[in-house]
């Protein structure tokens, strides 16, 4: 296992559409242990393969508390066949840096997936589950939480990201 790099906009594998896994393999094992250690560390409560630079459809998740034992949720080729309702609250990412913004997603939506081993999975979830579940499967299709806030919100968070890596690679030449 190894922790990975994640990857923050607007790096272009976060705009890639992810391939689905075809093969589940010691290989697919791997990235999805590192992709699990990769989100604990971080911390996080979801993980899209893009995020560490591999585009294809792999999703980790754990929304448990953090005092509570862990609870790992393997989603493969993950599919949204259904949403009902509506709900707004407060996301952030872990690819999209210092940003925090409202996004209106289903209040519970029926997912299709497959787990680690290729059995398929069909599930309902609901609210902050599947919230979550919603925002990752939205990596997959190259989407960020930042594509549905305003335009005003996005375009002040474009600029604030930019002047970031400037001063990111004006500190980057000094050291150099
Ligand atoms: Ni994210």
């Amino acid at each position: 296992m190894a922790i990975r790099e994640i990857l923050k906009y607007p790096h272009p594998v976060l705009r890639e559409t992810a391939e689905p896994v075809t093969v589940f393999d010691d290989e697919l094992k791997t990235l999805v242990a590192d992709m699990a250690e990769t989100m604990y560390e971080a911390p996080g409560v979801g993980l899209a393969a893009n995020q560490i630079g591999v585009a294809r459809q792999v999703v980790v998740i754990d929304i448990t508390p953090k005092e509570e034992p862990k609870e790992l949720i393997v989603l493969i080729n993950p599919r949204i066949t259904k949403g009902e309702g509506s709900e707004i609250d407060e996301e952030g990412c872990l690819s999209v840096v210092d940003l925090c913004a409202n996004v209106t997603r289903y209040a519970k939506i029926w997912v299709e997936a497959q787990d680690a081993t290729g059995a398929p999975l069909a599930f309902e979830a609901e609210g902050y589950y599947a919230r979550v579940i919603q925002h990752e499967v939205d990596h997959l299709h190259g989407h960020l939480f930042l594509d549905w806030i305003s335009s005003l919100k996005r375009s002040l968070y474009k600029k604030k990201r930019k002047k970031q890596l400037q001063a990111e690679q004006k500190k980057a030449d000094a050291a150099a």
